[in-house]
């Protein structure tokens, strides 16, 4: 679940300077915002924390900028309606992939599981050790195997370990993210998730070449050094194959409701917003319902609609409370009886333990958006929320 972090570059509009600093000592209650204050457990002192706000400052947009942004902010917010069904189609893509990834633990754990003790074997061995391999695993070679290209690897190991990367580039796969090409005016289509070869595997070794591969630049690599590469890859990777194969049920059961909740998502789409149904509640044009509802979502939503910053499959319903209280149910039209109380409040924000509308008590977390939006913004947003 990835959150999408809010833009800094116009906080100070949104919020005075004690409210931010508030935020950077004491973190944000319920998002992951960390506390970063030493008062607030974290790890910057006061005078970081004034830097910090300085920076902030220092970037902050001029407020015709922060106007400017509002439009393009809404636009995203119904681009991101409009993409709903192919996110949740991402998401589930991904989900599968998952689950096919730890059903097939196991059959790769039976392929490549032995390979790290197999190879340190090889290292210390009669016949296939020398000095320099048993030296690496902390062994003495009593009887050294011939080692042709004296690269420290004989050449017996040399041609068990080429095999052995072979059968784990097969067996080790990635997943392999493909975007579908799709031709101008088409809607796009869902990223294909699937697994391919594992390119870390992507090496040899010849018995008579004490440098077969080459790195990323085109520069040669010591056999011994690609070795102990592999073999790095390979142990990090055992480990990870074996816990996903023995946790197998325990993974299972996070992954298969997870999938069955983003299909359900596919069916209830609850990012939808019926927006001629919305005009009709504001009594305002389809085209202001929309700006109305790109608005609160690109300017409210994360802290009044309960599952937006997860992602559209995680939706609960505009205005259904999260950080901030539910709007729904025509909670504001008890609150603000008079519209204009509603507007003034959204144009100047919380205070901290002063009282608002009819019996609302500030936190000061509710941020002013006077600086941000044009009071004939607000009022639409406003109207909307009423119509909720
Ligand atoms: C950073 C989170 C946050 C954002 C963003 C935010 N709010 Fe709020 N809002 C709150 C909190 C918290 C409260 C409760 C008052 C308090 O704690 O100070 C609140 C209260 C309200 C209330 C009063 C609800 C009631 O019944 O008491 C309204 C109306 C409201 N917000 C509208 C908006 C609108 C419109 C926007 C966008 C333009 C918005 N909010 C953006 C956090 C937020």
């Amino acid at each position: 679940m990835s959150w999408s972090a809010p833009s800094l570059n116009d906080v100070l509009y949104r919020y005075s300077p004690e409210e931010v600093q508030y935020w950077i000592v004491y973190g944000r209650a319920n998002t992951p915002m960390p506390a970063n204050g030493l008062l607030g457990g974290g790890a910057m002192s006061v005078q970081e924390v004034d830097q910090t706000i300085a920076w902030l400052d220092s970037i902050q947009l001029s407020q015709a900028d922060a106007f400017a942004q509002s439009v393009p902010t809404a636009e995203a917010a119904l681009n991101r309606i409009a993409g709903g069904e192919l996110t949740t189609q991402n998401l589930i893509n991904r989900q599968e992939a998952e689950i096919a990834d730890v059903n097939a633990a196991q059959s790769k754990v039976d392929v490549v599981g032995s390979y790290p003790e197999d190879i340190r074997d090889l290292f210390q061995a009669p016949g296939t050790c020398t000095d320099g391999s048993a030296a690496y695993v902390g062994a003495t070679c009593s009887d050294p195997g011939v080692d042709s290209d004296r690269d420290g690897l004989s050449d017996e190991t040399e041609k068990a370990l080429t095999a052995m990367a072979a059968s784990a580039m097969e067996t080790i796969t990635v997943t392999v993210v493909t975007k579908p090409v799709v031709e101008e005016g088409q809607p796009p289509l869902p990223d294909e998730y699937s697994t391919g070869p594992n390119a870390l595997y992507d090496v040899r070794f010849d018995a008579f070449i004490a440098f077969t591969n080459t790195d990323a630049e085109g520069l040669p690599v010591q056999d011994f050094t690609a070795a102990e590469e592999f073999l790095g890859h390979l142990s990090n990777d055992v480990l990870l194959l074996n816990v996903t194969a023995e946790r197998k049920q325990a993974f299972l059961d996070n992954l298969v409701p997870g999938l069955k909740f983003l299909e359900d998502a596919l069916d209830t789409r609850p990012w939808d917003v019926d927006f001629e149904a919305v005009a009709g509640e504001m009594g305002v044009s389809v085209d202001d319902a929309k700006l109305a509802v790109g608005l609160f979502n690109g300017y409210c939503a994360r802290c009044h609609t309960g599952g937006y910053s997860a992602g559209p499959s995680f939706e609960q319903g505009p205005g259904s409370g999260a950080w901030g209280p539910s709007l729904a149910d025509g909670r504001s039209l008890v609150q603000f009886p008079d519209i204009k109380d509603q507007i003034a409040f959204i144009i100047s924000g919380s205070e901290n333990a002063v009282g608002y509308g009819v019996n609302g008590i500030g936190s000061g977390r509710m941020p002013g958006f006077g600086s941000v939006l044009s009071e004939e913004q607000i009022t639409l947003i406003v109207s909307y929320e009423r119509s909720l």
